[in-house]
């Protein structure tokens, strides 16, 4: 709880943070490698704790633990829960328990992920566990900032299957901490890796060097968006800062403040140098320690499905919806898995097809020509057959044989059509029979030519 008054953080002459306000907002640090976001981040933190608000911070980087050593007098009284020489050993299955005894002792905690027993993975699952029982158990005791390094890969842009549910409760942090007392910053190289839903949703920004022709145009249009008056200025220095530099651009501001973070109280793992043997003033957690260990036993001893069981009993509904939510969050996964494999396999069918119809296509064309002279046979076997079917057996005698002749040559003059049946020329029965066959409409005259109609 905040039991001392409150001091303003000033940053600069003209930059003054209020520290409840900036611990119970969202916030990020973003700029490239060896920009200062990890020193502004800890001068931050080292700010709030000057205040008395507790911090938590996730550090896959392993440079938190440093808050506990001070540069002149001691360092913070931070319990560090992992890494290489932390006070208590971290798993994926104890980090949400040493969470809790840290809220019950109201200690600073490091969550250090900087360790070569934990996988990516793991990291994932701390995280989502942690965020979710502070989300859940932390508005009873107080104020507390939670500090993310390297948040793209707990809340990227493009969310990969394994990511959906540490995402989904960096998302309801964003959205709902304020509910539970928790604020939170955000530190990312990138600012187009992060996810923009939860980006948006920070009230401060802490603008380190930027370089990337992408992260600055990204950079440049939300600067745009939102009416700032100086953000050319802005956008045309970021790629020249020095390091430590920043522009500071706090919520209900239109302009955004260029300054150089202060000078921070504890040692920084110096770059150039990381085996430096830091000489400072470590402070002393030994009794918060014993005291979580105690509590971390008395809960270790509890069987886990008991644990399970109690939580529930004491949010029924949010475990209900957490496990609804988690689900969810699975089987979008899942779901979007499956469409990634149906597309790629549509695209391999789809150009399968392509090769196999350019193949074809010389031979298309000289198939299509047989198969339309086969049709137009066809047509015309059925329509001669037609006629010699239904209208030929209705004649006999020198009638028949001259409809029978026309059959078989389709088209005939008179001398032809006589000379083939013996009929004479000049004979009435030639002129019966072709008017006969016209009043039918079996045969038509094209010049001098008779000729079978198609029936
Ligand atoms: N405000 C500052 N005053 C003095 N030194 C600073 C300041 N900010 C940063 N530095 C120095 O710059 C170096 C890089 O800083 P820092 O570790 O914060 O970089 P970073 O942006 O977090 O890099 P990375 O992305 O690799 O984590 C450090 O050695 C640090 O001591
Ligand atoms: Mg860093």
């Amino acid at each position: 709880m905040v039991t001392k008054s409150i001091v303003i953080m000033r940053l600069s002459k003209d930059v003054n943070i209020d520290p409840i306000e900036f611990a119970s907002q969202g916030n990020a640090i973003l700029g490239i490698r060896d920009s200062g976001k990890s020193y502004t981040a800890t001068y931050m933190a080292e700010q709030l704790m000057e205040n008395q608000i507790p911090i938590i911070a996730f550090d896959p980087i392993g440079i938190w633990k440093n808050l506990k050593i001070g540069k002149k007098g001691k360092g913070f009284p931070v319990v560090v829960a992992g890494g290489d020489d932390g006070d208590i050993p971290l798993t994926p299955e104890n980090a949400d328990d040493i969470v809790r005894a840290a809220m019950r002792e109201n200690v600073s905690l490091i969550i250090d992920l900087y360790s070569i027993g934990l996988s990516k993975n793991d990291w994932k699952r701390i995280v989502e566990k942690c965020i979710r029982l502070l989300l859940y158990e932390n508005k009873d005791c107080g104020l507390r900032h939670i500090f993310i390094e390297e948040a793209a890969e707990f809340c990227p842009q493009k969310i990969n299957p394994g990511q959906g549910a540490v995402y989904a409760e960096i998302e309801k942090l964003a959205r709902m901490g304020g509910n539970a007392s928790l604020g939170y910053t955000l530190i990312n190289q990138r600012a187009e890796e992060v996810n923009k839903a939860v980006l948006e949703l920070c009230d401060c920004l802490f603008l380190h060097r930027q370089k990337g022709r992408h992260s600055i145009t990204a950079l440049g249009k939300w600067l745009d968006v939102t009416d700032t008056s100086n953000a050319k200025e802005v956008t045309n220095s970021l790629p020249s800062l020095d390091q430590g530099e920043c522009w500071v651009w706090m919520q209900g501001s239109h302009k955004p403040m260029r300054l150089k973070m202060p000078e921070k109280r504890t040692v920084h793992p110096d770059r150039k140098n990381p085996l430096a043997v830091h000489k400072g003033i470590s402070a002393d957690v030994g009794p918060f320690v014993e005291r979580m260990k105690l509590l971390l036993d008395k809960i270790v001893k509890i069987p886990v499905d008991r644990r399970e069981r109690r939580s529930e009993e004491l949010n029924p509904t949010h475990h209900k919806r957490d496990q609804e939510v988690e689900d969810l969050m699975n089987e979008c996964d899942n779901l979007r898995s499956k469409l990634q494999l149906e597309q790629s396999v549509r695209i391999a069918l789809e150009n399968k097809l392509s090769s196999v119809r350019e193949m074809l296509a010389p031979d298309f064309d000289k198939m299509k020509k047989i198969f339309d002279e086969i049709s137009v046979n066809n047509e015309s076997v059925s329509d001669d057959s037609n006629i010699r079917r239904i209208w030929l057996p209705k004649f006999s005698g020198k009638a028949a044989e001259l409809l029978e002749a026309l059959i078989a040559h389709r088209k005939l003059d008179r001398a032809k059509w006589c000379k083939l049946t013996g009929t004479v020329y000049t004979s009435s029965t030639f002129d019966r029979s072709v008017s006969e066959f016209k009043r039918l409409k079996l045969i038509s005259k094209q010049g001098n030519e008779f000729i079978l109609n198609d029936l």
